[in-house]
């Protein structure tokens, strides 16, 4: 019996900056970013979207058109968490109206949750086929204004609606994993912006790649040339590039042609590419990316993955796209969201950057903004209160 992502959908906010008016203010030149790193616009979200809105907003359009019925089970990832007690799945899952028969948890580790949530949701529904998990991975990248990180932030959320006899893609049950206990990105619990040595950062995702990559090959007996195309993690589009070369060495097989490396990984990294890292949410929104973007039908086709969370887990696996997954998307839906955002100038981006969570317990009301079907309108007493739109 295949398990797999029945629906999938993202969300990310309205406001973005684009990365050549933040180059210009750093005195950096614009190339950097757009080529080197390779990212050009990041999500920035207003006061009144947080984890829970973004993730409930990229769950509706799943909850509507699946129904609510039979999902026994919610898994929130994210590494942005509101609340150190209460599970950011269960304002979720009051905001979607659930059923009450539901298993609801938020889980951690780095921009890896997603996957470790999608692995872990298959896993169940493996055990009880008649139900349905709904993953959520939801986050919003932070680092210091002025650092080497800060062109790399971005936010946004990935669900996916997780059944027996999926309708978009059948996950592969072989997959490679490999854990290291390293500092390479870190957030104490009393800071808002992440820490991270940047460079060394990027030598542990690329390192370890290749034994989650070799730990997968060895399970399902593939080669490079048997998935259709990459998804990769991507704190920057750029990584997928380096990635390729780097599976390609270990493999001992010549690198691709510059035309063909953009057509094995250039789907994947559209949205992000304007979005920035979504850390949980950035994998699988490289998987929406390709499902909305690839030239050919993907029918039938193996997508191979490389989750990377800081840390550190790595974990490479693959997945074959359902027959008809067209009629089951939402292209639409992420191409008018990302066509109808509003740019920030750099004064607006700073005021929110900078824009503090009220931590008095008084009674905060939030202006509106632009933004998805649920916003967070307010905190009294320390209770986030949430509303639709
Ligand atoms: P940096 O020091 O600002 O940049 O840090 P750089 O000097 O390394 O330059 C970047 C690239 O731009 C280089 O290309 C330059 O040559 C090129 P490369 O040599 O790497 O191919 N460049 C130019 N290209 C064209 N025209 C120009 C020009 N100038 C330079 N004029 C870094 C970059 C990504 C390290 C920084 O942004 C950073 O620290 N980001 C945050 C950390 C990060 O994203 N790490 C990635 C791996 S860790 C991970 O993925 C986990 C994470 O998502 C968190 C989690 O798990 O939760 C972060």
């Amino acid at each position: 019996m295949d398990i797999g992502i029945d629906l999938i959908s993202f969300h990310t906010p309205s406001y973005y900056l684009d990365l050549r008016v933040l180059a210009e203010r750093r005195g950096v030149d614009p190339d950097k970013f757009v080529i080197g790193v390779g990212q050009e616009r990041m999500a920035i979200p207003p006061p009144d979207q947080d984890i829970v809105t973004l993730a409930a907003n990229a769950a509706l359009p799943v909850v509507e058109k699946a129904g609510r019925d039979g999902i026994g089970l919610l898994l929130f990832a994210t590494e942005s968490g509101i609340d150190q007690s209460k599970a950011a799945a269960l304002f979720c899952h009051g905001l979607l109206g659930l059923p009450p028969e539901c298993r609801c948890v938020e889980l951690k580790e780095a921009c890896y949750g997603g996957t470790a949530a999608l692995r872990l949701a298959a896993a169940m529904v493996a055990a009880n086929p008649s139900m349905k998990a709904l993953v959520l991975a939801a986050d919003i990248a932070r680092y210091d204004l002025g650092s080497s990180g800060e062109p790399t932030q971005g936010a946004g959320a990935v669900a996916m609606l997780v059944t027996a006899n999926p309708r978009v893609m059948a996950l592969d049950p072989e997959t490679g994993v490999h854990a290291e206990d390293i500092m390479d990105f870190w957030r104490p619990n009393y800071r808002a912006e992440a820490f991270v040595d940047g460079k060394y950062s990027t030598r542990m995702y690329l390192t370890t790649l290749i034994p989650a990559w070799k730990a997968y090959a060895a399970a399902s007996g593939r080669t490079l040339a048997d998935h259709a195309h990459l998804a990769f993690h991507m704190p920057f589009t750029k990584i997928a590039w380096k990635s390729l070369s780097r599976l390609c060495r270990a493999e001992g097989v010549p690198e691709p042609s510059a035309g063909e490396a953009a057509r094995l990984l250039g789907p994947a990294t559209v949205w992000n590419r304007i979005t920035g890292n979504t850390y949980s949410a950035c994998v699988h929104e490289g998987l929406c990316s390709l499902l909305d973007n690839a030239p050919e039908p993907l029918d039938g086709r193996r997508i191979g993955f490389f989750s990377y969370g800081s840390g550190c887990m790595a974990e490479f696996y693959s997945g074959v796209v359902r027959p008809g997954y067209r009629g089951h998307v939402f292209t639409d839906l992420h191409r008018a969201m990302l066509e109808n955002r509003t740019e920030l100038t750099y004064r607006q981006y700073e005021d929110i950057f900078n824009y503090g969570v009220p931590q008095d317990g008084g009674d905060h009301v939030f202006a509106p903004y632009r933004g998805g079907p649920f916003r967070l309108a307010g905190i009294n007493g320390h209770k986030r209160r949430y509303e639709p739109r």
